[in-house]
């Protein structure tokens, strides 16, 4: 590693200007790592991004399923992730196999699949359409009414969506190991501290804890809402990283993380296994590089750019 801070973040500017790359950051990443970013954003904003570029390089600081979905949309290109072990457990909780066991079981009932993006290709190549948290509402309401819907992995985006929507689903029972901590006592809490406090959270917690919340959205209508709105204190119940681009980009006003029962704030394990000097060191060696069978990211691309047509 160089001397200090500054030379890493020289250094990553150089070897970004030499690999031609671009460097995509979900709002969960660090915020020396959102700020060297050329775009921060969700899981949405971030496929496109993604699907737009014209760097011969991606850096995608964020999980797995998102440097995945980056290649999936951009075979040609070298994507890269600074840490191959940020993964995510929401992923992890829908083995594609066991999808495939499952769709194989249910043969009858012919489901149309909507998947949450945060799941693995191979998910995603069994299905009909992804969605992202910004929008799954708009997704759903366009499936043909009368067909059965699976959603997956996510049972607790999946329970809003029906609420929000009204359609039926059936629901892959995965979650959010983070957004699962938050409680309605631990949130509660918070309240009576802030008693005039707006509640924002994300739709991946438990329909507890979302009954509380004045707006439920994705990360980046999070920044929006809390901008539009005339007041002046949010609790906001989402991973912390959260925090710094709503401190950034709306000024003058109070953010509070959502506490857990044992936590005053809750960080995503995968999300911050990237560091600066991972992700200097996977622009200087083009590595861990994510790569993937060709009929695999073929399959896969079939309903994320239907997502991106839907969207
Ligand atoms: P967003 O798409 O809302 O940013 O959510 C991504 C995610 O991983 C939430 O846990
Ligand atoms: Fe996965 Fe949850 Fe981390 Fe998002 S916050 S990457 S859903 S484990």
């Amino acid at each position: 590693m160089q001397g200090n801070g500054y030379d890493l973040i020289e250094e990553i500017r150089r070897l970004k200007q030499e690999r031609n790359a671009v460097i995509l950051a979900h709002n969960y990443q660090t915020e020396d790592i959102q700020e060297i970013a050329d775009f921060v954003g969700d899981s949405l904003g971030l496929s496109r991004k993604a699907a737009e570029t014209d760097a011969d390089v991606i850096v995608f600081c964020g999980v797995h399923f998102m440097g995945e979905t980056a290649k999936i949309v951009n075979p040609s290109k070298t994507v890269v992730l600074p840490d191959l072990e940020a993964g995510c457990s929401l992923s992890d909780s829908c083995p594609a196999e066991d999808l495939a066991k499952f769709l194989e079981a249910h043969r009858e009932k012919d489901y149309f699949v909507v998947a949450y993006i945060n799941c693995s290709a191979g998910v995603k190549a069994l299905s009909d359409v992804i969605c992202t948290s910004g929008n799954a509402l708009k997704i759903v309401a366009r499936i043909p009414e009368g067909r059965n819907i699976l959603f997956v992995p996510d049972q607790n985006l999946g329970a809003w969506v029906m609420e929000k929507t009204g359609r039926m689903m059936d629901l892959w029972e995965g979650s959010c190991y983070v957004h699962i901590e938050f409680t309605r006592q631990s949130i509660e809490k918070i309240q009576a501290a802030h008693p005039s406090a707006k509640v924002v959270a994300h739709p991946e917690c438990t329909q507890a804890v979302r009954l509380l919340a004045d707006e439920v959205c994705s990360t980046e209508r999070m920044v929006d809402y809390c901008r539009e709105s005339p007041e002046k204190e949010f609790i906001v119940v989402t991973e912390s990283g959260m925090l710094h681009r709503l401190r950034k980009e709306v000024p003058g006003k109070t953010f509070i993380a959502g506490p857990t029962e044992t936590c005053s704030c809750n960080d995503c394990r995968y999300m911050k296994k990237n560091t600066l000097q991972k992700l200097r060191d996977c622009l200087r060696d083009l590595s861990p590089e994510i790569r993937m069978d060709e009929g695999l990211r073929a399959r896969a691309e079939v309903p994320i750019r239907r997502m991106l047509d839907w969207s």
